[in-house]
């Protein structure tokens, strides 16, 4: 439910829902609490209004702590202004300025996008702090580009969270988790699908289940499960891993042929699995052609290796296809699925594959500690997304469509070819800056990306809580920031 707060200071009156269709564009909040004390009763002027999504409560009670008004408008962030300075009354902190700290922070109506900074009384400056009492948690930044896993929960995902029948994860008696590892199998066209906390527990446990120690694991040299996952084949598994170089993440047929027929033997170390990931995140969420799957996937089963589909965002990879994800996730041996990222949930993963293979999974999951509780508050999560979250996706991958051509016709280096999905990487080398120089810079400017494996590569993800206000400012505030207009120019 959306509600706002009367704009008067000091109003406790009701709360009088503001009709769906307002435009609610952003929610303000400022907390004053020098020396860690607040400073009295307050009020809030929110803008335009206030976020619901969980958050029905944020006003009141920072309502509680506030002690000036704050009037905001979307872009405002780091830009308060203390209401003595506004309205010239007397300054709480006009003796203590230095001390002066805020957050602020911006929301949609139907969430909370974030945005908590501290603010030096100077009104110029802002850092990202943890801010306790906000109800936000140290976002960085006012576009945060920096990943799909960023998003919060819509107040629809709440609700389904709110409402969810629960039971004992262990005892196999959660219906909802039930419920969704059945949709999950069948979405991923297999017989079987396990509910677990992480992509990254899903992908070790599947990869013991193809494995004895000793064995060897081949995958992309990038893949995450190489690169991300602190060593898990070795420390979980016992594996050797063969990273084998890949274009845009994928490995051929022939090199995997290569790998295979060198290592796999009863008395040598033997290939027994092979993982590939799609869509490929160090690649820039580069999906696999149908073909080149297949040939890879038909080398590997002739050679006896189990074939693991890292696919925690496969939907996104289904959807930028055109093909059902069952038509991917069915051509593998194992799946993993993460909820956690396009697809919007808080946490929680999915593991698919045969029957048999899946009751030894469900020993590794509580093995690895797994094992859950009234885990369905979560998984109801999961299902609000597979109804909700799927078709979606396709958005994102326009916006990213969208800021990679921008970019790329401002003098962004972009290789809009590897644009397939929801990533856009980028190369600052052209622009004559380092990785983390462009960070600090797009940072500053109050846009979040995030740093790649490469080098001189950042990356932007679109996802659930980036419209499409915020990719036409990304848009304009990125290649300024980034010096690629004067680039061009000059
Ligand atoms: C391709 C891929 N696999 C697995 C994971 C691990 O996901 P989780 O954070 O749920 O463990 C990630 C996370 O970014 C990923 O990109």
């Amino acid at each position: 439910m959306v509600t706002h707060r009367a704009e008067h200071e000091g109003a406790d009156s009701a709360e009088p829902a503001l009709a769906e269709d307002d435009h609610l564009g952003v929610v303000g909040v400022v907390e004053d609490r020098p020396a860690g004390r607040a400073l009295g009763e307050g009020a809030l002027d929110v803008g335009r209004a206030l976020a619901g999504d969980g958050v029905d409560d944020l006003p009141q009670r920072l309502l509680r702590r506030l002690s000036y008004r704050l009037r905001v408008d979307r872009g405002d962030i780091g830009r308060a202004r203390h209401r003595d300075r506004q309205q010239g009354a007397p300054g709480v902190h006009g003796a203590n300025p230095g001390a002066t700290q805020g957050c602020l922070v911006e929301g949609k109506p139907e969430r909370l996008l974030g945005g908590v900074r501290s603010i030096d009384a100077d009104d110029d400056h802002a850092t990202t702090v943890p801010a306790p009492g906000c109800g936000v948690q140290n976002a960085r930044a006012v576009i945060d580009l920096r990943s799909d896993t960023v998003t919060r929960p819509t107040a629809g995902m709440r609700e389904a969270i709110a409402a969810a029948a629960v039971g004992d994860e262990q005892y196999r008696e959660d219906p909802t988790v039930n419920e969704l590892q059945e949709r999950a199998a069948a979405l991923l066209g297999q017989e079987r699908a396990l509910f677990l906390p992480t992509a990254t527990m899903a992908n070790q446990i599947a990869l013991r289940l193809h494995t004895r120690p000793g064995d060897v694991l081949v995958a992309e040299e990038l893949s995450h499960v190489l690169i991300y996952e602190f060593g898990g084949p070795a420390v979980h598994a016992g594996l050797i891993t063969v990273g084998v170089r890949g274009q845009r993440g994928r490995l051929t047929a022939a090199q995997l042929e290569a790998v295979v027929g060198r290592s796999s033997s009863d008395v040598d170390q033997r290939a027994a699995v092979l993982s590939v990931e799609n869509t490929h995140n160090s690649a820039g969420g580069t999906v696999w052609p149908l073909d080149e799957l297949d040939a890879v996937i038909a080398v590997a089963h002739a050679h006896g290796l189990g074939v693991h589909l890292d696919g925690a965002r496969l939907v996104n990879a289904a959807v930028a296809q055109g093909v059902a994800v069952a038509e991917l996730g069915s051509r593998c041996d194992t799946v993993t699925l993460c909820l956690s990222k396009g697809l919007g949930c808080p946490l929680g993963a999915i593991l698919a594959g045969p029957d048999e293979l899946m009751e030894r999974a469900w020993r590794e999951k509580h093995l690895f500690g797994g094992a859950m509780r009234q885990a369905g508050i979560v998984a109801a999560a999961g299902l609000y997304a597979l109804d909700h979250h799927v078709d979606r996706l396709a958005d994102d991958h326009a916006r990213a469509r969208r800021l990679a051509g921008a970019w790329h016709a401002a003098g962004v280096p972009v290789d809009l070819e590897q644009v397939q999905t929801n990533f856009v990487q980028i190369d600052v080398a052209p622009l004559g800056l380092g990785r983390r120089e462009a960070l600090d810079r797009l940072r500053a400017a109050g846009v979040g990306v995030s740093a790649t494996v490469h080098e001189t590569v950042i990356r932007a993800v679109t996802h659930l809580d980036i419209g499409d206000d915020d990719v036409e400012r990304a848009i304009e505030l990125v290649p300024k920031a980034l010096g690629a207009g004067d680039r061009a120019g000059g």
